[in-house]
């Protein structure tokens, strides 16, 4: 890892260490029910939750449905939540510190991985992409949900970033996972002169 994708993770950990994450979970976890709905998940199933916060989208439903679970986040500041909830739910999760982009896991550890709007804020996408890759079995599973560009959480994330520094090179914007360079720019910086962000969604053609 370089030294500005260094930098980016040591901000990454802070910004996600701080606040409180489970008072917010509730609001999007039930997309984690309706992505396991669409997954191969079953008794014994291992699955790995990569930016698991407190578990309470995909990683705790998961262990209810039977799977064997690790819920890993780059930050524990959620697990003791985690854990409550957990046992509140009666099931046992294993939770595991680690970066998207610099996963602990052995190479087809896990039959299915998923990300509930976690992965995306690996400042790397395809470092991240590849390490997901790299976990699940070959034949496996990889299920993700991701605030996108044009949605109101992914131009929230755009506008912020209108009025922060210019990131280091190779920083790719947490909402524009999966966009390619032909679709979406990277948003600009704030205009000072107008004194409002002058970040845009802009594009030569609209997602379809
Ligand atoms: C929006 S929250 C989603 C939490 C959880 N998946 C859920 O649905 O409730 C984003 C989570 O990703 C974690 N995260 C951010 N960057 C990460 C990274 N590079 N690697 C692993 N986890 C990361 C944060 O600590 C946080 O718990």
């Amino acid at each position: 890892m370089s030294d500005p994708m260094r930098l980016l993770r040591e901000r990454n950990l802070a910004v996600w260490s701080s606040g409180d994450w489970d008072e917010m979970a509730p609001f999007i976890a039930p997309v984690g029910a309706r992505l396991l709905d669409r997954l191969p998940v079953a008794s014994d199933t291992r699955l790995l939750d990569v930016g698991t916060g407190s578990g309470s989208s995909v990683a705790i439903p998961a262990a209810q449905r039977g799977a064997a679970v690790t819920g890993s986040d780059i930050t524990d500041a959620w697990f003791p939540a985690a854990r409550r909830r957990a046992e509140e739910a009666g099931v046992d999760v294993k939770w595991e510190v680690g970066d998207a982009a610099e996963l602990p896991f052995a190479d087809d550890s896990f039959d299915v991985v998923t990300s509930t709007f976690g992965h995306m804020f690996a400042p790397g996408h395809a470092a991240a992409a590849s390490e997901l890759a790299r976990v699940c079995r070959p034949g496996g599973t990889i299920g993700l949900c991701c605030w996108t560009p044009q949605g109101k959480v992914g131009q929230m994330f755009i506008r912020l970033g209108g009025h922060m520094p210019p990131p280091p090179e190779g920083f790719q914007p947490p909402p524009l996972w999966g966009a390619t360079s032909d679709r979406w720019s990277v948003p600009r910086p704030c205009s000072a002169k107008a004194g409002r962000p002058s970040a845009r969604t802009s594009s030569s053609s609209r997602p379809r």
